[in-house]
């Protein structure tokens, strides 16, 4: 393994990786790596050459009461790294339009800009000819995939299914921030996902009555607050009235001070499908 730490020196070895007809996948990160981070390694790894992970708390997602100052990080102090940077006088972003409008786009304005801009930066150093992220971040993926789409950058990306804890609580850097109680509440969101699965199932088709309940389960548990409950369409992530073949049903619930996300997409006539075969 190899640490590079250098922009220039990072497009100096892509270009020689290249040169030598090898492909490149990239796996970019905040850091504080767990299980969900290295599934997505493993699959780079298994589809090119060479697998390529940046390390980054990228301060430009993150809004000003966000925990940037807190989000765990190792030793090696990822934030003086990520404020050297920036070079003085930025003034570009990548803005994508719709999908980026709701869900978290709502509650934390300016945060796809902030994740779309440093992404095609990635890109732009490191060239990957593959590019892998989680769908836990269902809307980041699907924003991602929209900007490549539109913006004919020459990179395939591959959505990788969530890793979750053996009790179904999806991974994540800020789990680490759940007491014991909170853990505990914080099962409500992938129980919501399986509830909404049951309910669709069993020939529930409003999506009104399928968020109610949702709401209701998630608020038995002490310590929540919910951002949103939405039901809404896998690939414009408009919000829906009725659940069609295929519905995501995505979920932001704060669980004491920690704002947890998770999601799924639900289909008619298949209880308890395999996750994974959302945006990509
Ligand atoms: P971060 O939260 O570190 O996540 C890095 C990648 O790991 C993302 O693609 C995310 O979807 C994926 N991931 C996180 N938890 C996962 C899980 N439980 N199962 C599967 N994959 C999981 O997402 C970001 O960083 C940033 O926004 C970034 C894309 C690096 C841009 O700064």
């Amino acid at each position: 393994m190899e640490v590079i730490r250098g922009i220039r020196q990072m497009q100096e070895k892509a270009l020689t990786v290249r040169a030598a007809g090898r492909s490149i996948a990239l796996v970019p990160t905040m850091g504080f790596l767990h299980e969900g981070h290295l599934e997505l390694m493993r699959v780079g790894r298994r589809l090119c050459d060479v697998l390529v992970i940046s390390i980054f708390v990228n301060p430009t997602q993150f809004g000003p009461s966000e925990d940037f100052d807190q989000y765990p990080r190792d030793e090696e102090g990822d934030l003086q790294k990520a404020r050297d940077v920036g070079p003085e006088g930025f003034q570009s972003v990548v803005h994508v339009e719709r999908v980026t409008q709701g869900l978290c786009g709502t509650s934390r304005p300016g945060h796809f800009d902030g994740v779309t801009t440093v992404v095609a930066k990635l890109f732009n150093i490191v060239g990957p000819d593959v590019a892998v992220f989680g769908q836990k971040d269902y809307q980041q993926l699907t924003a991602i995939s929209r900007m490549v789409t539109d913006l004919n950058m020459p990179v395939k990306i591959v959505g990788v299914p969530t890793v979750r804890e053996p009790d179904g609580l999806a991974m994540s850097s800020r789990n680490k921030y759940l007491d014991q109680e909170e853990r505990a509440s914080a099962l409500s969101l992938k129980k919501s996902l399986d509830l909404a699965e049951r309910m669709l199932a069993e020939g529930e088709t409003d999506a009104g009555v399928v968020r109610q309940a949702v709401e209701s389960l998630i608020l038995e548990h002490p310590h929540t607050r919910i951002d949103y409950v939405t039901l809404c369409d896998p690939v414009s992530l408009e919000e829906v009235t009725r659940l069609g073949e295929e519905t995501l049903l995505a979920l932001a619930v704060h669980v004491g001070r920690t704002r947890l996300i998770d999601n799924r997409v639900i289909r008619k006539g298949t209880p308890g499908p395999p996750e994974g075969e959302g945006a990509s």
